[in-house]
């Protein structure tokens, strides 16, 4: 056997200990040194040829090489083990096809309302907001609703203590808009209201609502109807028309419930729509002089129409959604689906 340096080996072998990038690499320099037919078992292997001077030295030194390169490979081993190295990764196929990144997506929320709000800025409307917490006076006495009013029974929300209220309908932003604006105006807005209501299919205490308004010298219900019927048809991408039944709300004269071709049916009659060919979409109506008023705008000079819809809704009848609750549970097999 050559005679080996095992002071020259030892260096050699910190110097390939700190040059390595993987385990596997880490492995084969153990082998070479330390493994069965690696080096060190040759000298060990050897010493009993030796002279018996030399013997003790050299199995000390060898022994010694042993226990200080084992050390060493294994601090270098624990460095790549936290960091996740892999057994065997100095190999990589690199035709193999990549991993694709998940990307995120919208919430069907934010997808339907995306669109809403482009139909409507493409007719001329600006989009608004207004606060999710809000006074009673925007919410109810500036939209004609006084306190002891029974039509406030029909917007039980949530009072808090700093004395504002959760907002029941997003027509608060009619109001506001029209305190700081001059008409003509065009304005929708789709935010969250808040409702003191059992859950159930349809029904939350949180949902979101469109409200829309304009305002003009000579705003009218003929213009309401095609506003809304060209909204719908662009919405559901589908033809569709609507019809105005009389109803009530305190903060338009004369009120109307808006109805809409059924789209499951096209308006004969089915399951969906039991059997009337319609649906019930919206409240809506002309502006009331008294809100004019509170908003600081003569109605001896200016009219216009005002509409409110459940937002979720509209998306639930645009995506074929049946439970309101869907949108937000957090199901990722759900949100998935978008
Ligand atoms: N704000 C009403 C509601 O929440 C809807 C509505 C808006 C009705 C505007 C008429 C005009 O039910």
């Amino acid at each position: 056997m050559a005679k080996i340096n095992l002071k020259l080996l030892k260096i050699e072998a910190k110097k390939e200990i700190k040059k390595t990038e993987s385990l596997d690499y880490l492995n084969k320099i153990f082998d070479k040194y330390l493994g069965k037919k690696g080096i060190v078992s040759e000298v060990l292997r050897s010493l009993k040829s030796l002279p018996q001077t030399k013997r003790k030295k050299t199995g000390e030194a060898a022994n010694d090489f042993k226990r200080e390169i084992g050390e060493l490979i294994e601090e270098r081993k624990k460095i790549f083990q936290n960091a996740g190295y892999k057994i065997q990764d100095t190999h990589f196929d690199i035709t193999a096809p990549g991993k694709k990144p998940v990307s995120g997506h919208l919430h069907p929320l934010t997808l339907a309302r995306k669109e809403v709000e482009e139909i409507f800025e493409n007719m001329g409307f600006s989009v608004v907001e207004g606060p999710e917490m809000e006074s009673e006076w925007y919410n109810f006495d500036a939209l004609n609703i006084p306190k002891d009013h029974p039509a406030r029974d029909q917007w039980d929300t949530f009072y808090l203590e700093n004395g504002l209220l959760l907002r029941t309908h997003t027509s608060p932003v009619q109001v506001r808009y029209m305190e700081k604006n001059n008409p003509p105006l065009r304005i929708i807005t789709i935010g969250r209201v808040f409702r003191h209501e059992a859950t159930d299919a349809s029904h939350e205490v949180n949902f979101y609502q469109l409200d829309g308004l304009m305002v003009g010298k000579d705003v009218n219900v003929a213009n309401f109807k095609a506003v809304i019927q060209e909204f719908f048809r662009r919405f559901f991408e589908k033809p569709v028309k609507i019809r105005l039944i009389p109803s009530f709300f305190p903060f338009v004269e004369p009120g109307f419930q808006v109805d809409m071709t059924c789209l499951n049916c096209e308006g004969k009659g089915c399951s969906v729509c039991s059997q009337t060919g319609w649906l019930e979409m919206m409240g809506a109506g002309m502006v009331h002089p008294n809100v004019f008023k509170n908003s600081g705008l003569n109605p001896k000079f200016w009219q216009g129409w005002a509409f409110g819809m459940g937002f979720d809704r509209l998306a639930m009848m645009k995506y074929k959604i049946n439970d309101i609750r869907l949108f937000y549970s957090g199901d990722l097999r759900f949100l998935n689906q978008f």
